[in-house]
């Protein structure tokens, strides 16, 4: 498995180009599915979760062929197979946006439940529950859902109440509701930008969407659905890992091709918080420390438009370099702090209350350690722990960065960070050759 090494204290400098959302192209390569003409998708990031989407796509029958590397043209015009295996769905849970698709254009799907994750327990009884008011039968079988529409193949349009936010589940039930029999309304909707994405795709291809972006969507069900193309939205947590990489280093950076208004309370949050933000053109941030300092600010995460929970641990690197003391909520997921017992090894003073509530005392001296990555936000706050330690940093298992971040060691060398890719040769890892006696 490959790793970071890291030699920290240098202020990073020069310029970051932002690259396509993953919880954008996630979904919209699943839109695929709900047509057999070809979707045309940009900007798709060059991150592991896309390939294993494209995977999944192919293994169901789509072809996916891709011109340049964030070019994907998919057509789902010989789908023979209407299951997401487990092993696919255990390496990434949002293969369960296959349910809603398969279900909605062919009336069947067999998804591996997704089991849970470094982050939580991570159930999605919420689009299960949904799917079932659209007329579904539901039910589980040896770790899968299997999913039916009515008899007549059409799933029908509904109202469905979502007890908590839920982001993918409010993507499956946009999708599954494009091609239902009537109209369908999804009260408490997630808001996140990543919606209003794939709201944008989903019209492009024939569907009749309505308040994507805000708790109440209606989608006017279709006959069927037509190509499309479509360029995925930058990535707003990407950015938001960017602006802190500047403050925490004391460097400063230029942000390009990204869209400052969907990260609103993130930049309100670094400001608040001491950190320099200027926009310079719709699509640019110039960021860098205040000559002041950094001041410790309490933040708590909540669904968009509130401080997203991708964005906690970041943050929670950077409090450790402020003046004062700050606490972190996190209200979304169960057990999303394990990033501070690897930064407590470089030195940082965090005491975890509980599962939701951690206290960053600061500034700390962080000294370079081995750390190990527990998941794919944990890992881009050990690397901007690594960036503002004194010495050498190495994060092992880096392939949960991977997941997320295109070529993040090589843009940030680009601006000055000392940080270099160990890779674990694969003959490291086999057993030794038997030599063979004559
Ligand atoms: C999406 O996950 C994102 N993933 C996550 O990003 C993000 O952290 C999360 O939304 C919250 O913003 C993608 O978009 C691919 P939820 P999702 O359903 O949809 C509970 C990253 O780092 N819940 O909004 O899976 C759930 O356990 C990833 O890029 C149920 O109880 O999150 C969680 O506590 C990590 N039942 C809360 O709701 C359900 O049926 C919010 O989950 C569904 C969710």
């Amino acid at each position: 498995m490959d790793k970071f090494r890291i030699t920290g204290g240098r202020p990073l400098s020069g310029r970051v180009t932002i690259s396509g959302a993953k919880n954008s192209a996630l979904p919209c390569m699943a839109a695929a599915i709900l047509t057999g003409e070809t979707v045309t998708l940009h900007n798709v990031p060059y991150v592991r979760d896309c390939l294993t989407q494209r995977r999944l796509l192919e293994d169901l029958g789509a072809t996916v062929l891709v011109p340049d590397l964030r070019t994907h043209k998919i057509a789902a015009t010989n789908i023979e197979l209407f299951e997401a295996p487990y092993d696919l769905v255990k390496t990434m849970r949002a293969s369960v946006l296959a349910l809603g698709p398969l279900v909605a254009r062919f009336g069947k799907a067999k998804v591996s439940l997704p089991g849970g994750c470094a982050i939580g327990t991570r159930p999605i009884d919420m689009h299960l529950e949904a799917l079932k008011l659209l007329g579904a039968q539901v039910r589980l079988e040896s770790g899968y859902v299997v999913a039916r529409a009515p008899k007549g193949g059409r799933l029908k349009g509904g109202e469905v109440n979502f007890p908590k936010v839920t982001v993918t589940g409010t993507e499956n039930l946009l999708m599954a509701a494009t091609l239902a029999r009537g109209t369908t309304r999804l009260n408490n909707a997630a808001r996140e930008p990543e919606i209003a994405d794939l709201a944008e795709l989903l019209n492009r291809m024939g569907a009749r969407v309505r308040g994507a972006g805000t708790e109440t969507i209606t989608v006017e069900g279709v006959e069927h659905l037509g190509g499309a193309e479509h360029t995925i939205i930058p990535d707003r947590i990407e950015t938001g890992t960017f602006l802190v990489a500047a403050a925490i280093t004391g460097g400063e950076l230029e942000v390009k091709d990204c869209q400052p208004r969907q990260l609103e309370s993130v930049v309100a949050k670094l400001r608040e918080a001491g950190v320099e933000i200027d926009e310079v053109n719709p699509t640019t941030l110039v960021v860098r420390r205040s000559s002041k300092g950094l001041r410790a600010r309490d933040v708590t995460t909540d669904p968009y438009p509130g401080f997203p929970t991708d964005m906690q641990a970041q943050y929670m690197a950077l409090m450790t370099q402020a003046e004062g003391r700050a606490r972190v909520t996190e209200t979304i997921f169960e057990n999303r702090f394990m990033h501070a017992s690897e930064m407590q090894r470089m030195g940082a003073r965090i005491q975890v209350e509980s599962h939701s509530t951690a206290l960053v005392a600061g500034p700390s001296r962080l000294s370079g350690a081995r750390v190990q990555a527990s998941d794919l936000r944990a890992s881009a706050s050990l690397v901007l722990a690594g960036l503002a330690a004194r010495g050498e940093t190495t994060i092992e298992r880096v392939y949960h960065i991977d997941r997320g971040y295109e070529k993040i060691e090589a843009k940030l060398r680009a601006v000055g960070a000392e940080i270099e890719r160990v890779r674990e040769s694969v003959t490291a890892q086999l057993p030794p050759v038997e030599t063979v006696t004559a």
